[in-house]
């Protein structure tokens, strides 16, 4: 990897907030990017209480910060902090990058980019009028159901474990977008439903090597994309291995929601191979 950044007085910082945040890989990920683009500049990982985050933000934005991050649990709640959000970000109803223009806070939400960059780089997927199945209906699902909307997928079955909160993005999704066919329905209805594409978002998988849904009944047509990345395959991504599926974990959407942040902080192209390694390194490091 290249040498650290030599910290000066001209340093420019930039961090994540969340709470826990000490397992974060973003800085990994971002302070790889400044030493790759040769931008004298930090990004370090602020444990901010969420009683709190009203007050870090406003003293980061005092002492100079030039953007952030927004990690669990401060995507919703930042947004009355801020002075601007991008029509993507109010419509997800989450923030997860900021940046500080003069004082000024612009915030927006690069989770669905990154989803739809990874889909394009792992799987070769262009949801342009497919059929999608998303998994979950919490902060990520949101972002990825609107991302998918705005490249064009023709039709969306968004399934969770409390459907009502399923429906409620399903609404959202067809306020939107009022000509697309978006349905909601329980994670049990699924069988038969056969979508090209897969998108598990819920966190069944990360610790419990157990899987949201049994893939056999479903017959879906071409890939499984699961945005959990530890472990790198859970039970769902074996399983559609097996049945000869196209498959994806979660690193390509963290990789490119980070190269995202990093072109909305910078305004150049991320240097996105020094942050791919930079990320493997770290979730190498990550695993027990
Ligand atoms: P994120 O921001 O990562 O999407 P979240 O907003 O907390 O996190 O959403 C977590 C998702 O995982 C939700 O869809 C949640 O389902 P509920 O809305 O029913 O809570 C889902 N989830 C969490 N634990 C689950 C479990 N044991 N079985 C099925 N779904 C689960």
């Amino acid at each position: 990897m290249s040498a650290a950044p030599v910290l000066s007085g001209s340093t420019s910082l930039y961090g994540v907030l969340g709470f826990p945040v000490e397992h974060s890989l973003s800085p990994a990920m971002q302070n790889a990017a400044f030493v790759s683009a040769g931008i004298n500049a930090a990004y370090v990982a602020f444990p901010v209480d969420p009683a709190r985050l009203e007050t870090a933000v406003a003293g980061l934005c005092a002492a100079g910060i030039r953007g952030f991050n927004l990690t669990v649990p401060h995507k919703q709640k930042v947004l009355p902090l801020l002075d601007e959000i991008t029509p993507q970000a109010q419509a997800i109803g989450a923030v997860n990058t900021v940046r500080a223009d003069q004082g000024r806070l612009l915030g927006t939400n690069t989770d669905g980019q990154g989803l739809l960059s990874s889909l394009e780089e792992d799987l070769a997927f262009d949801p342009r009028s497919r059929r999608v199945l998303i998994l979950g209906a919490g902060g990520s699902a949101r972002a990825i159901a609107f991302a998918l909307l705005d490249a064009g997928a023709g039709h969306l079955v968004i399934a969770n474990r409390t459907p009502e909160r399923a429906a409620l993005l399903a609404e959202d999704c067809r306020q939107a977008h009022p000509e697309r066919h978006v349905e909601s329905c329980r994670l049990e209805q699924l069988e038969g439903l056969a979508p090209d594409l897969l998108i598990q978002t819920t966190t069944v998988g990360m610790k419990d090597g157990s899987a949201p849904v049994d893939l056999a009944g479903l017959q879906v047509r071409e890939a499984v994309c699961d945005i959990i990345y530890s472990p790198p395959e859970t039970p769902l991504l074996a399983q559609a291995r097996r049945l000869g599926l196209r498959t994806a974990n979660g690193m390509g959407m963290l990789l490119h929601q980070g190269a995202a942040a990093w072109t909305f902080w910078t305004g150049k192209p991320a240097p996105l191979e020094a942050m791919r390694t930079a990320l493997r390194q770290a979730i190498q490091q990550a695993i027990p």
